[in-house]
């Protein structure tokens, strides 16, 4: 059976961005990543509080990963961003590799730039780490477009 991982990259840990999640998840056994939870130093400012390689060994196991963030300033979160900047040239950032990934991103009132860039930014993350996007849908905090286009 595959391994679900729902990885929420809002600093409100039980905010729109969970909610969505999980109602998107309510029929597939899975586990919750909080990446609020978690010390994520900034790419060329890392430290010994880093906890990135804390977060690999959450994701090294599973099959498919439900990235969730908030939209914030016509993009995805900062919390979000700053994994992905993290990626660079980390080479435990290999535990990537083969996962199946879908990202989902809720604001107030997102606009089509803010569709496009996330959009953009989603696909060209999965070619270069070598992950299969399986769909990325952007809009409303109520949630309930991509509760309907992210179906398990
Ligand atoms: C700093 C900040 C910037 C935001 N920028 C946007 C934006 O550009 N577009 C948008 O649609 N919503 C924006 N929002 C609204 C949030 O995306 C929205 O409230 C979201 O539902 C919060 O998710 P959460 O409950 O998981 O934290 C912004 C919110 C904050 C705090």
């Amino acid at each position: 059976m595959n391994r679900v991982l729902f990885m929420n990259c809002s600093p409100n840990k039980n905010g729109n961005t969970y909610r969505i999640g999980e109602k998107i998840l309510e029929n597939v056994e899975h586990d919750v990543l909080q990446m609020a939870d978690y010390k994520i130093c900034q790419y060329g400012q890392v430290n010994e509080e880093d906890q990135i390689r804390d977060v690999f060994k959450e994701i090294e196991e599973v099959d498919i990963i439900v990235i969730g963030a908030p939209i914030y300033w016509y993009t995805v979160s900062g919390i979000l961003k700053t994994f992905i900047d993290r990626l660079y040239l980390l080479p435990e950032a290999e535990v990537l590799k083969g996962k199946k990934f879908y990202l989902f991103a809720q604001g107030s009132a997102p606009d089509e730039a803010t569709k496009n860039t996330v959009t953009f930014l989603a696909n060209r993350v999965a070619t270069l780490m070598g992950m299969e996007l399986k769909e990325v849908v952007i809009d409303t905090s109520d949630g309930n477009e991509i509760i309907d286009k992210l179906n398990f």
